[in-house]
């Protein structure tokens, strides 16, 4: 997968998948599997370190996550989220984020959130050979503004203001649309409306990829369930009763079996020996 392949995939009808992943273990489960495009998301705020929002998250936080994605994915297209604070000061700190962004992870582009407001940061990065994915509809950056995490372009004002930053942020640069959180009569006009794919995460079953947050869609994830998040396993119960086994057959002395142990013979400790009762000639050998 590269930039050209997303323009590709669209141009053809065919459809792909989008997923999160936040670290090594996770990166080359995805890797393994037939999802196309990993997106390394501030989510990891909520997902990862445990905060109420996205807004907390700074640039190390990022890479730190990104760095290790890149290792675990090496065969996957790898998206880097610019968190918020780190690109709606100036075009030239934009553009200074995204490099350190694309330098210092290897990562393969950036995702920024924002429509007509944006375009001039957008145009900045892509004019400086960065390749920019969009966000539009619920940004979880400016959720304050929004009023919280509801869904956006339900009016045909905010559906018409929706389609007209999807045209614009296409015009500044953007090689494909994230939109997140719409109705999907919208999602499918807007496809409609934009050369560019736009991944959808809940936006209904007509755009050109589907994006989910892997810990939600694995069934990880315990505190929050979108509307839109559909679990195709159920990994949080497995993983707890794996947990309990452990513990269950740690306590019942049946974990670690021979099996799971070093049964090497070492002459002075025989069942039941403890050092105290070593003979001196084995003591001197040992030490
Ligand atoms: O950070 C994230 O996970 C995202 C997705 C919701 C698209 O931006």
């Amino acid at each position: 997968m590269t930039v050209l392949d997303f323009q590709k995939y669209k141009d053809e009808g065919k459809k792909f998948t989008y997923v999160t992943a936040y670290d090594y273990t996770t990166a080359s489960i995805v890797n393994d599997s037939e999802c196309e495009v990993i997106l390394v998301g501030d989510s990891l705020a909520m997902v990862m370190l445990g905060y109420t929002s996205t807004t907390a998250v700074t640039m190390e936080d990022m890479i730190h996550h990104i760095r290790p994605v890149v290792k675990g994915a090496p065969n996957t297209f790898i998206v880097g989220d610019m968190p918020f604070g780190s690109y709606n000061v100036s075009c030239e700190q934009a553009i200074a984020n995204a490099n350190r962004l694309i330098k210092e992870t290897g990562c393969d582009c950036i995702k920024l959130e924002g429509g007509i407001e944006m375009a001039d940061k957008i145009e900045a990065i892509v004019k400086a050979g960065i390749p920019v994915m969009g966000h539009l509809g619920l940004t979880p950056q400016t959720t304050s503004q929004l009023g919280g995490f509801r869904v956006q372009g339900s009016t045909p004002e905010s559906a018409a203001k929706l389609i007209e930053d999807a045209k614009t942020i296409e015009k500044a640069g953007v090689f494909s649309i994230v939109l997140e959180c719409v109705p999907s009569c919208v999602a499918r006009a807007m496809a409609k409306a934009v050369k560019v794919p736009v991944l959808g995460i809940g936006a209904g079953p007509d755009v050109d990829c589907q994006v989910l947050v892997t810990q939600d869609l694995l069934g990880m994830y315990g505190d929050f369930k979108p509307k839109f998040v559909k679990q195709f396993a159920q990994i949080r119960t497995a993983m707890v009763e794996g947990l309990n086994q452990f513990h269950k057959e740690t306590l019942e002395g049946t974990f670690p079996s021979p099996e799971f142990s070093f049964n090497a013979k070492v002459p002075g400790y025989e069942e039941g020996a403890c050092a105290g009762e070593l003979k001196e000639e084995v003591l001197k050998k040992l030490y």
